[in-house]
């Protein structure tokens, strides 16, 4: 028997920790509620990306906002489509038609801003509905060989999708978070439930024959960058590759939701990648000022953190690129979960709510324009 569920409930430590937050909220909303703001002149960022092999970009759902040609003029080179491409945001049940709607559109915009596109995400075993197909569980149920449907449902979804877009996605996260969201074990979902490991070598291998000269990455949360999560990927990573699975690339999430990571610690996870011979890219990075609230100045904290993981990845010959999960204080994921990140509003990229630009900003643009 097949079963899926939604969120995770939140382990008790992470629960403590984000009621202690809650408790300290007000001490510290003065210091981090009014967004910073600087002044920038001289040459655009986003020509200076353009001259690296290298490329900054930034996750999107809408493309009618006027934030959205700004930034994709004066600052990215890469769009993610945030959810568009989920398999549950273009087919809501197996039963039902895709709905190319949203991501035709916001793939013709990224053609026309010259943005190159993240394909986000394949075969995606969390949230019912967004992840995946609602009725996923109940095909699979209904089934007298899970094993066979399940290996035809992906099939014919990666070879629909990927055929698509065959022009104008290049980069794929094949298989995203085969983790659990909050514990270090692999994530019993229904792929794993019916193919066991094997839906991950599985999901590569179909990936490759859609599209032969696409790069293939697996996708995954870790954080922090030293420790139990990122020695698992490694093994995991390791594993696909003595299995001949078809893998080019890692893409490390980067949420910063609690702590502030260590960029020794991240250079040092990104050296152990580069001994697997795969591409890195950092894909869905954002940072809530309320972790640096206890920092002299919170705004400039966040940047400091931002520029050192760009230029550690400039530094990392593997490495081809950092995402921010997003562009504008305005729009964003982690002032939608304030059970589990309370510091709304969380100011979490480059540009604030009016689209001014962060100290962030500038520490960003400094690191590929005054190495
Ligand atoms: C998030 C989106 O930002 C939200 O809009 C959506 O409601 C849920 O998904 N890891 C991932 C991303 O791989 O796809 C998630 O995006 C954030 C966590």
């Amino acid at each position: 028997m097949v079963r899926v569920s939604g969120m995770p409930p939140i382990p008790l430590w992470m629960f403590a920790r984000t009621a202690a937050n809650f408790a300290l909220g007000p001490f510290y909303k003065k210091r981090i509620a009014h967004e910073a703001a600087v002044r920038i002149d001289g040459p655009c960022l986003r020509e200076a990306v353009l001259k690296r092999k290298f490329h900054l970009g930034a996750a999107v759902s809408d493309t009618e906002a006027p934030s959205f040609s700004r930034a994709f003029q004066e600052t990215f080179t890469s769009l993610t489509p945030e959810n568009a491409l989920k398999w549950g945001s273009l087919r809501k049940t197996l039963s039902g038609p895709y709905d190319f709607t949203d991501a035709d559109r916001i793939v013709a915009a990224a053609g026309r801003v010259g943005a190159r596109v993240r394909g986000h995400t394949l075969v995606w075993g969390k949230f019912p509905g967004a992840g995946f197909p609602l009725d996923l569980a109940d095909v699979l149920n209904n089934a007298s060989n899970p094993a066979a449907a399940l290996h035809g449902i992906m099939e014919e979804h990666i070879f629909t999708v990927m055929g698509r877009y065959r022009d104008s996605i290049a980069d794929w996260d094949v298989v995203n978070e085969p983790f659990e969201l909050f514990r270090m074990r692999m994530d019993d979902n229904a792929f794993h439930q019916v193919l066991g490991f094997d839906y991950i070598p599985l999901s590569f291998s179909l990936a490759r024959k859609a599209h032969p000269s696409a790069r293939l990455f697996l996708n995954e949360e870790v954080y922090p960058y030293r420790g139990k999560r990122p020695a698992e990927l490694l093994g995991l990573l390791r594993r696909l590759r003595d299995s001949g699975a078809p893998i080019d690339g890692v893409g490390i999430q980067s949420h910063v939701i609690t702590d502030i990571p260590s960029l020794k610690d991240l250079k040092g996870f990104l050296g152990k990648l580069r001994e697997l011979d795969l591409a890195v890219e950092i894909t869905e990075l954002d940072a809530s000022i309320g972790v640096f609230r206890r920092e002299r100045d919170p705004f400039r904290a966040q940047g400091e953190l931002f520029k050192g993981i760009v230029e550690t990845c400039l530094e990392c010959p593997s490495c081809t690129g950092v995402t921010f999960w997003g562009i504008d204080g305005r729009n964003n994921w982690m002032d939608s979960i304030p059970l589990l990140i309370p510091f709304a509003p969380n100011s979490p990229f480059l540009y604030g709510r009016d689209m001014q630009y962060k100290p962030a900003y500038r520490d960003v643009r400094d690191a590929f324009i005054h190495p």
